[in-house]
């Protein structure tokens, strides 16, 4: 049985998203931003956000996040128009305990009702875990660019598993 719960993120949970790109900022995993005005602005409140998904522990305390948003013309994945960009944000101290794999059945389940048609996972190409962890849940490569990899995701809009009748 997992030891953390998961959930659709709110607003409040901005400081708790904040802390964990924190904790990645300490372990040399981050260098982007990591303040609660731009957790509550990137990833739950942003306009084109579909979904924020949080774990939390018995303590309430988030664990790590996952964000799916629409991409638009522009977008700085260079996603096509139309699909969703996902990222993937997991505590140091909780990875490997199969929280990544979690937020995955939160996300897919609103992709499929969102009606987009795939997601894309832009990482770099020297994130080892971050290349390991898309694999694992099923996306495959699909473009490289400038040192990074994008992998996509088909949505399908059947749940999987569900048989006729
Ligand atoms: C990559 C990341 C999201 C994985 O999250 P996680 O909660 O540790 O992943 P899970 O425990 O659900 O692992 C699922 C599978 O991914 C693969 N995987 C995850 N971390 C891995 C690692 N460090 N090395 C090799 N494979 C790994 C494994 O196949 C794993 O299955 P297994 O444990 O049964 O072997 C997390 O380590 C993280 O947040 N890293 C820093 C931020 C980042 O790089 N995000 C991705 C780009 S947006």
């Amino acid at each position: 049985m997992n030891d953390f719960v998961i959930r659709t993120a709110s607003r409040s949970d901005a400081e708790g998203v904040a802390a964990v790109l924190q904790e990645l900022v300490a372990a040399g995993k981050r260098s982007k931003s990591s303040d609660v005005d731009f957790a509550a602005s990137h990833y739950i409140t942003h306009p084109d956000q579909i979904v924020c998904t949080v774990a939390l522990d018995a303590g309430s305390r988030v664990l790590g996040f996952q964000s799916l948003k629409r991409a638009v013309g522009g977008n700085p994945y260079g996603a096509p128009v139309g699909w969703g960009v996902i990222g993937t944000h997991i505590r140091p101290s909780a990875a490997r305990r199969g929280i990544g794999r979690a937020l995955f059945q939160n996300t897919l389940t609103v992709a499929r009702a969102s009606g987009i048609p795939a997601i894309d996972a832009t990482i770099s190409a020297s994130n080892a875990e971050g290349l390991a962890y898309y694999d694992a849940i099923g996306f495959v490569d699909y473009r490289q660019h400038g040192g990074a990899v994008s992998k996509a995701f088909a949505v399908s809009n059947q749940p999987r598993g569900c048989a006729a009748g």
